[in-house]
């Protein structure tokens, strides 16, 4: 990840290689883009009027619309970039990610760039712009590299970013790096193949991640889990040649003003099970545990921060594999807590393992808990990969998590806890419950499934990332692959208090 530095001297004295401004959309269709005001005095510095030049070249200000500009000697720079974003008076937050991000594209190749993009924005604070362009920079950035035998190399190690008043948005900075470091954490996890992330190499790799921090890591192995009773975990577990884990970390500050749990799925293999997936369905699905990834991640910001929350993270991890040992289709599992399950289908595998976690979390008396979890298809189909789901207990809870997403820029949409409408599909032939139901609603019965296991009066968030952990193809500052969402949504939504 490259260096991030603060300065309040002007861009057009900057030794960077490449410096980076802004310049919205004009107002109309052949309207000249306009400058933003750094942009503007930096053109002066180059002896050029930047607006005409911009509109010379067909440069519209749209946003994330990248133009280089050459600087003939007049600045140390030899390159100057020009990203668009949008109209002024529509641009957001979100916005300077995504102008961020495509500036990191352009600086692919130079080792060295400086930007006054914070400055550009005047709706929003100057702490909160520059930590958007700091995310934007460093998310857009990343390449996953391990597994090529020539690494793609992004070349930028250091951004220094031109602020009006440097002192002021250091902290954010200083945040947003820990956020964007521990987002990149979870893409790394989740882009890792399921060969190299089994349940106990995962487990032990998350432990060795939090060596020299203040998070306390338990490892439940399967005897351990056998011994607690948590037939969910073991009963996909089972169809491994690899046995299955339950990984605790717990972040717990001295004076935390709440405890918090948060309890992600890790299946780091989800074939199906004896209802086996067919083969295109089960091509991205080494991001089956994208949840746990995505606790790892939030526990390792939270206690980076120090923030004053007490974080308890559960990864519940298993490889779902069809094999003569596997669970069969209307075998009954014993949960966590007692409740008995009738599996209908084993790819309904993500809510077995999850409830489990679930009273494991809730008997250690949360004030909250948020589940995340790719957890349904049916979650694609409704909102797709830009938008994830989450459902709700509690409308407080929901209305915390919700505001914390609409200022990271990851999306949430709530779908209702149909108890009243559809809780009755819940109910199996032989036993408590059955994991499966009818075709339609899919998402909402996967929600009310895990209701069942979350302790009475304990409000309770899930979040079904199906879609949004992973994209196929590259958007704003998401490359190809694992997105790390909604690690900045769950961290902000911590800081809030
Ligand atoms: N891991 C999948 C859900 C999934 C689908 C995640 C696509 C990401 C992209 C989950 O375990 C699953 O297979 N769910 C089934 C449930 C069904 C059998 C009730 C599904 O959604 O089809
Ligand atoms: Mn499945
Ligand atoms: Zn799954």
């Amino acid at each position: 990840m490259p260096r991030v530095d603060l300065t309040a001297d002007p861009l057009a004295r900057s030794d960077a290689a490449m410096l980076a401004v802004a310049a919205f959309a004009g107002d109309g269709d052949d309207a000249p883009p306009v400058p933003a005001d750094g942009a503007g005095a930096l053109g002066e510095a180059l002896g050029i009027d930047l607006a005409a030049e911009l509109q010379a070249v067909g440069f519209s200000g749209s946003p994330g619309e990248v133009v280089r500009i050459p600087t003939r000697g007049a600045v140390t720079a030899s390159t100057v970039v020009v990203v668009g974003l949008g109209a002024a008076d529509d641009a957001t937050a979100d916005h300077l990610r995504r102008a961020a991000a495509a500036v990191a594209g352009a600086a692919e190749r130079v080792e060295t760039l400086a930007t006054d993009l914070p400055a550009a924005l005047d709706t929003a604070e100057a702490s909160d712009a520059a930590a958007a362009v700091v995310e934007g920079l460093l998310l857009g950035s990343y390449r996953f590299g391990t597994y090529r035998s020539e690494a793609p190399v992004h070349r930028l190690e250091a951004v220094t970013l031109h602020v009006g008043d440097a002192d002021a948005a250091g902290d954010a900075v200083a945040a947003a790096q820990v956020t964007a470091d521990a987002t990149l954490f979870a893409r790394d996890l989740v882009n890792t193949p399921p060969q190299d992330k089994r349940p106990p190499a995962l487990a032990e790799r998350v432990a060795e991640s939090f060596a020299d921090s203040d998070v306390q890591v338990r490892i439940l192995d399967e005897q351990a889990l056998a011994d607690g009773g948590y037939g969910g975990i073991l009963g996909v577990g089972r169809g491994s040649s690899e046995p299955p884990r339950l990984v605790e970390l717990t972040y717990a500050p001295d004076g935390a003003s709440r405890h918090v749990a948060l309890v992600g799925k890790g299946i780091t293999f989800d074939t199906g099970g004896i209802s086996l997936k067919p083969s295109e369905a089960m091509e991205t699905m080494k991001m089956d545990m994208a949840g746990a990834a995505t606790v790892a991640a939030v526990v390792r910001a939270a206690a980076d921060l120090r923030l004053p929350v007490k974080v308890t993270g559960l990864l519940a991890l298993a490889e779902n594999m069809p094999s003569g040992t596997a669970t069969r289709v209307s075998d009954v599992l014993t949960m966590k807590g007692g409740k008995t399950v009738e599996v209908i289908n084993t790819d309904a595998e993500g809510r077995l393992v999850l409830g489990d976690a679930l009273v494991h979390a809730s008997e250690q008396g949360p004030d909250a808990i948020v589940d995340i979890a790719t957890l349904t298809g049916a979650a694609v189909v409704a909102l797709g990969e830009r938008i994830g789901v989450l459902m709700a207990s509690d409308d407080a809870l929901a209305g915390d998590l919700l505001a914390a997403s609409r200022r990271t820029g990851e999306a949430f949409w709530q779908l209702p806890l149909a108890t009243e409408q559809y809780g009755e599909r819940l109910e199996g032939a032989i036993a408590d419950l059955r994991n499966a139901g009818s075709r339609s609603a899919g998402t909402i019965f996967a929600g009310l499934f895990l209701h069942e296991f979350v302790g009475d009066g304990i409000p309770w968030a899930h979040l079904d990332i199906a879609g949004v952990a992973w994209t196929d193809e590259p958007y704003g500052y998401h490359a190809k692959g694992a997105t790390g969402v909604p690690v900045r949504t769950l961290v902000r939504w911590l800081q809030a208090g």
